[in-house]
């Protein structure tokens, strides 16, 4: 089974989940854009009534393209169910990496605003400790962005500026940076968060530290949920 078909199958279990009435997290990325092409099926076939918030202008695009009614905080302050990808999954803990799509930001508020965050992947991004496959995306503010980068660098992180496909500076859809941090695998993911959030310049970590409620994690013998332990 090709890596897409796993991707689906973990976002179908997740779309499942949704039920008429709710205010929807919608995640970004290519594992988040199969359960907004689920939810939009559902829409239209099943007349599945929600409202949803997107997380980036990419997932606000498909969204709107598929006729799915999107709402704003202004609106409605709590989301009930946000259904999200992820670049890891720590084992028993469900904290995550984030943002190698460049959302963590929108990402990080709107799973902060929901009752439950459900994480959907395929088995590769399962991991022991975080920090052991990925580099970690922490977003910054351009002025000063060196300056930012130095702390960070002292953290142990060996930060650098990701670059666009242009090979200019990407940037996120706040207009602020992101470095990406080889940390290795970490063994207080926790710790590494707060010691990132007090960091002066950074807007916010990819670490999602006891944030995701359950995982739908497909393998090849079909999908398996994890609760968060
Ligand atoms: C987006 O900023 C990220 O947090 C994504 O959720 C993450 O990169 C997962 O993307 P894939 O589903 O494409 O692996």
């Amino acid at each position: 089974m090709n890596q897409d078909s796993l991707k689906r199958q973990a976002a179908e279990a997740a779309v499942a989940l949704v039920e008429s009435g709710m205010v929807v997290g919608l995640g970004t990325g290519s594992t988040a854009a199969f359960a907004i092409d689920g939810l939009i099926r559902r829409v239209r076939e099943e007349r599945l009534d929600i409202v949803a918030i997107p997380t980036s202008e990419r997932s606000d695009a498909q969204a709107r393209q598929g006729g799915i009614r999107l709402t704003d905080f202004a609106a409605h302050h709590r989301v009930d169910l946000t259904i999200d990808g992820a670049d890891e999954i720590a084992l028993g803990s469900l904290d995550l990496v984030k943002g190698l799509g460049g959302a963590l930001l929108r990402e990080k508020i709107v799973a902060a605003a929901s009752s439950r965050l459900v994480i959907i992947a395929d088995a590769s991004k399962l991991v022991e400790r975080l920090g052991s496959t990925v580099r970690v995306p922490v977003e910054v503010v351009p002025f000063g962005w060196q300056t930012t980068l130095d702390r960070i660098g002292a953290l142990g992180g060996n930060p650098v500026l990701r670059p666009d496909k242009a090979g200019e500076p990407f940037r996120t859809d706040g207009g602020n940076l992101i470095l990406d941090c080889a940390f290795g695998p970490l063994a207080d993911a926790g710790a590494m968060e707060q010691a990132l959030s007090n960091t002066i310049g950074v807007v916010e970590t990819g670490l999602f530290i006891g944030m995701a409620a359950s995982a739908m994690v497909a393998t090849a013998d079909g999908v398996r949920r994890l609760d968060r332990m």
